[in-house]
């Protein structure tokens, strides 16, 4: 591994694809495997029913099955776990990864992307999901999509705090 290495997974769900470009920008500042979760069940693509059916398993915590991970996570002593802020919160991929992984004593960074560009309230369940560790950093990305130029800054910066 080169001297921009941390032995980490970034573990993320993207249903629209911004915690995917996230993602890829992570892993082209930082030496890291890359753990992207895949749920038996979504919201619709599209309309009203993308809002209500994802908020509905978000606010009332209806986690899915995921398929099967490619990393073994006692392999990895740090973690980057990053998700889209739904209704407020994290999604329920991200929450099916807590029930199906007692995560324990792990350095951890949080990485929220929203359209309001508020993911405190996210943020801090998140934190509180994690108990038990030390969750060393945070990061908020509004809409990186439709900037990603910015983003790509903004995520560069974090990668190389994380390094220092
Ligand atoms: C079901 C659903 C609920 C959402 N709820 C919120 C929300 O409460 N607050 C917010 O700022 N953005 C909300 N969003 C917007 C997403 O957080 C934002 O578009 C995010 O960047 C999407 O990441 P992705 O493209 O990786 O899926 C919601 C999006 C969906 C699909």
């Amino acid at each position: 591994m080169g001297e921009n290495s941390i032995k980490a997974l970034m573990v993320y769900y993207s249903f629209e694809g911004n915690v995917e470009f996230i993602a890829s920008k992570v892993k082209s500042f930082l030496d890291l495997d890359l753990e992207r979760l895949i749920p038996d069940v979504e919201p619709p693509r599209k309309g009203l029913g993308k809002f209500l059916a994802g908020g509905h398993s978000a606010l009332f915590n209806k986690l899915p099955n995921l398929a099967a991970l490619k990393h073994n996570i006692s392999d990895y002593d740090q973690f980057i776990i990053a998700s889209p802020v739904w209704a407020g919160t994290y999604t329920p991929a991200i929450g099916a990864f807590l029930r199906d992984n007692k995560i324990q004593g792990k350095r951890i960074y949080l990485i929220a992307s929203s359209a309001s560009g508020n993911a405190e309230k996210m943020l801090l369940k998140l934190e509180d999901a994690l108990k038990g560790n030390n969750v060393v950093d945070t990061l908020s990305l509004q809409n990186p999509l439709k900037d990603p130029d910015s983003a790509s800054t903004l995520i560069q910066n974090f990668c190389h705090r994380i390094l220092n």
